[in-house]
């Protein structure tokens, strides 16, 4: 594996060996030195141009716990502001020394261009509408310490699916992995590529609820112009929210996602977000242990070192 960009072409033992690598690290993070020597002597840049709190940071703790050295792009404070280019910005920081770069950026292919321009390891930390592969590995892990397979689960993605890469990523990830993926919204929210992907769909979110192990809920991207299709946001919740009605109607043992940000009261109300079976912490912490897996595999690491 040379750069991790997309889900879309993974094969399910690449992504099965990165979870399996990511239970050795959830170990490690447990002990009281919780760090090893992995990556000592590599240093990993992150370059957010879009805001971010869990993905940058996770991926910093991340690299800190194999021993990296980490450099941190921050875009309000860079010579961004003076016109430098993306390009440019990208070239200046590997001249540096830098052995691997995570970027996020607005635009779609931004992860893909800085893997011709550079000659070191990309990791996608999410482009656009399009892909966010690292959060679609720590949501199949926390899925499969809960169940111990995805292997035919019913799991319901909902919401603003055209404009998430989080939801397009974990479409091809847990179909993948077996699962299988019905995804719910306003028609106008489902993408336009969607007969392409492995999923069903519906807008009753109400039908699917008595039958699915799993609930993925999605923010409203309102930056991207998701609030504009639908009236209202209490509309929105009242079709597409996961109510405390909703989630006494699940499974037992069906558990609610969500990738964070969360907005309480619109897509999740206030105790579901806090119910245990909202594994949304879960999800976080899970963050830290897959993004050791990925930088790991991708600066050589072997597998059983
Ligand atoms: C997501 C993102 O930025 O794509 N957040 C995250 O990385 N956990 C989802 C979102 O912003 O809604």
């Amino acid at each position: 594996m040379k750069h991790f960009l997309t889900t879309e072409d993974l094969e399910r033992e690449t992504i099965e060996g990165l979870l399996d690598d990511a239970d050795g690290f959830t170990e490690v993070l447990k002990r009281p030195i919780p760090k090893v020597p992995a990556l000592r002597g590599k240093t990993i840049a992150t370059m957010f141009f879009e805001p971010s709190t869990r993905t940058k940071m996770s991926f910093d703790k991340a690299a800190k716990a194999l021993s990296a050295d980490t450099v941190a792009f921050s875009p309000g404070t860079s010579a961004l502001s003076k016109g430098e280019s993306f390009k440019d910005t990208a070239l200046t920081v590997r001249a540096m020394g830098v052995d691997l770069m995570v970027v996020r950026h607005k635009a779609t292919g931004a992860a893909w261009r800085l893997a011709d321009w550079l000659d070191i390891p990309i990791v996608n930390g999410g482009d656009g509408a399009h892909q966010h592969p690292t959060q679609a590995l720590l949501d199949c892990q926390t899925i499969r310490q809960r169940f111990g397979s995805l292997d035919g689960l019913q799991i319901a993605i909902v919401g603003d699916i055209k404009h998430s890469r989080v939801a397009r990523s974990n479409v091809f990830a847990m179909s993948t992995l077996g699962a299988e993926v019905t995804l719910v919204g306003p028609p106008t929210l489902l993408p336009v590529d969607i007969a392409s992907w492995p999923v069903s769909t519906t807008s009753d979110l109400d039908a699917v609820i008595p039958n699915v192990d799993v609930v993925y809920l999605l923010r409203v991207q309102t930056e991207r112009g998701g609030a504009s299709v639908f009236p209202s946001f209490a509309e929105y919740a009242e079709r597409f929210g996961m109510s405390n009605r909703r989630f006494a109607a699940l499974k037992s043992d069906a558990v609610v996602l969500h990738p964070g940000p969360m907005n309480r009261g619109v897509e999740i109300s206030h105790d579901v977000a806090d119910d245990k079976r909202a594994l949304i912490l879960e999800q976080v912490s899970n963050g830290v242990a897959t993004r050791m897996a990925v930088l790991f595999r991708l600066l050589g690491g072997e597998r059983d070192a």
